[in-house]
């Protein structure tokens, strides 16, 4: 007889909600060591050249602190801020460049830094814009992916992790502005009540 395995435990001591549950996911060192493994393999093949990383605020910002750390080639680092889903849990599949880029990036190689994809539109949107603005060679490292979300193909060309359709905090991931200062990855499960209300 196959056992199934019992449901993890709430999380205490993270800030949670009354009515919000947070369970364990990716934990710091499973994450850390898969950092290590992309910033190898992006040192490899950028091997000779600069890139320009651009993180995708402000989820993917603790994430690229702990990847560039980890790069063992010379990198430029700039950032673009995007809108967020707010106090949802769902993308309003509207993508809105808040925050812009420093310089311009014609003829560059630009490597976009994104904690996790769900439908895909943000990437796909900001592969495209890179693009018009002529960078030489764009490409995607993306720390977690949601396949079941997605509602456009977009090429990872760097993943950390596939992950369930759940919705997920922690490592610069955010519910409402919280969570992002946990140094793992969990899941939120919301309370009934609480859905009917948003
Ligand atoms: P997409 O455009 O639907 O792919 O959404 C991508 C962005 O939505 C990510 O950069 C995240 O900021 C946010 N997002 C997607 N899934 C989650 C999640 O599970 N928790 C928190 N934010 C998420
Ligand atoms: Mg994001």
């Amino acid at each position: 007889m196959t056992k199934r395995r019992a449901k993890p435990q709430p999380v205490q001591m993270a800030p949670t909600l009354k009515h919000e549950r947070l369970y364990p996911l990716l934990d710091e060192d499973v994450i850390q060591q898969k950092v290590r493994e992309l910033a190898r393999k992006i040192s490899g093949d950028y091997a000779g050249r600069s890139p320009l990383l651009v993180g995708i605020l402000k989820g993917a910002w603790v994430f690229m602190a702990d990847l560039v750390r980890q790069i063992s080639i010379p990198v430029n680092c700039d950032f673009l801020g995007v809108s967020s889903y707010g106090k949802s849990t769902e993308s309003s599949g509207v993508v809105k460049i808040v925050a812009d880029l420093k310089k311009p990036i014609e003829g560059r190689d630009v490597l976009l830094i994104e904690d996790i994809v769900d439908s895909g539109l943000t990437l796909n949107f900001l592969i495209e814009n890179m693009r018009l603005r002529r960078a030489r060679d764009v490409r995607v490292c993306a720390l977690l992916d949601k396949p079941a979300r997605h509602q456009v193909e977009v090429k990872l060309d760097y993943l950390g992790f596939t992950v369930p359709d759940r919705f997920l905090v922690g490592y610069g991931i955010d519910y409402a502005e919280r969570y992002r200062n946990l140094p793992y990855i969990g899941y939120l499960e919301f309370d009934e009540k609480d859905k009917k209300r948003s």
